[in-house]
């Protein structure tokens, strides 16, 4: 029997994807920084058993239609939003993602910019690096203080679990609001569950850590940031388009909210003339919530467990559409 094909939409290192090699006949896009070009993805995904894919590529039904050998699709991600789910389970693909071993990284991310953001650092080090800084002063750059104070986090699975317990040791009250209640975290985090407009209403810090589906997109929208306190800090390591920007930047310039620490947007990579990144009391960063060595090495080689899986006829650890299990394309 042929050896399978599986593309990698991106460079990434030789001895990581070896599983791979092993296996079958394996295609690289060549680039690490530039995704794959939409008609070379086409073309690829003709020839393809599996596509290692990242959050940057469009995953639809042209993509589905091309591959007719198509088997699996393993995203480097654990957000799969970039993917039209129901139509892979038609085309009886199996869609696979990366939870898990992103879950302390990712928070360790929220956290940093959670800080960064109410302690001003990002501007504070810009401040010192352009020659600024003439005197210690008393409101020298002051900011906010995060412990003992309410953090709201919006979407409470496993990352927002491992924020909630960071929140903890800085000893700040715990609200969340998810589409269904989670009692153990209650027990074990102190995390109390609320209604979205209750949680935006009380929180100093709203996390946004909720997926983005047709139901989440744009979920912060002008009234949300309207609840919201106006000295609150607004943080989102989810994805862009669960938040109207347009309403967050007429939040944040007419002082609805205090300030705004983001990863993600709508559009990436974002347009360096985008309002939000005029404002001071924003910190932007270039979605890198997962961005550590050692996660990103961990996420590769699960997407590469979930190839193997698949291609071998056995459930990979990370699958998205469970529905897949009936209608596996042959
Ligand atoms: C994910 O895995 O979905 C993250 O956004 C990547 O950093």
């Amino acid at each position: 029997m042929d050896k399978p094909y599986i593309f990698i939409t991106r460079k990434l290192p030789e001895e990581v994807i070896a599983p791979l090699t092993e296996l079958g006949q394996v295609t690289m896009w060549p680039y690490e920084d530039v995704p794959v070009a939409r008609e070379v993805l086409l073309a690829e995904a003709k020839k393809a058993d599996a596509l290692l894919t990242m959050l940057s590529d469009r995953i639809d039904r042209e993509v589905m239609e091309a591959g007719t050998n198509l088997k699996v699709v393993a995203n480097m991600a654990v957000g799969f939003d970039n993917i039209d789910v129901p139509v892979a389970t038609e085309y009886g693909v199996a869609v696979c993602n990366t939870p898990d071993v992103l879950n302390d990284t990712t928070a360790d991310l929220t956290f940093a910019l959670l800080l960064a953001t109410a302690r001003r650092l990002v501007e504070a080090a810009e401040y010192m690096k352009a020659g600024e800084w003439k005197s210690w002063s008393p409101f020298l750059l002051a900011g906010t203080d995060v412990h003992h104070k309410t953090i709201g986090i919006v979407g409470l699975g496993k990352i927002g679990q491992a924020v909630a317990k960071r929140a903890k040791g800085f000893e700040m009250n715990i609200l969340y609001h998810n589409r269904t209640r989670n009692e153990e975290a209650e027990r074990q985090l102190g995390a109390v569950y609320c209604t979205f407009p209750e949680l935006l209403q009380t929180a100093d810090f709203v996390v946004c850590l909720t997926p983005l589906t047709k139901e989440t997109r744009h979920l912060f929208n002008r009234q949300a940031f309207q609840w919201m306190k106006r000295s609150a800090i607004f943080i989102n390591v989810s994805r862009g388009a669960v938040v109207d920007e347009e309403a967050l930047y007429e939040a944040l310039v007419n002082g609805e909210i205090a300030a705004a620490g983001l990863d993600v947007f709508t559009k990436e990579p974002v347009d360096p003339s985008h309002p939000l990144l005029s404002l001071k009391n924003v910190v932007a960063l270039p979605h890198i919530g997962s961005a550590s060595k050692e996660t990103r090495v961990n996420m590769m080689e699960r997407s590469c467990r979930n190839i193997i899986a698949v291609l071998k006829g056995e459930t990979p650890e990370a699958l998205v559409n469970t529905e897949w299990l009936q209608h596996k394309r042959a």
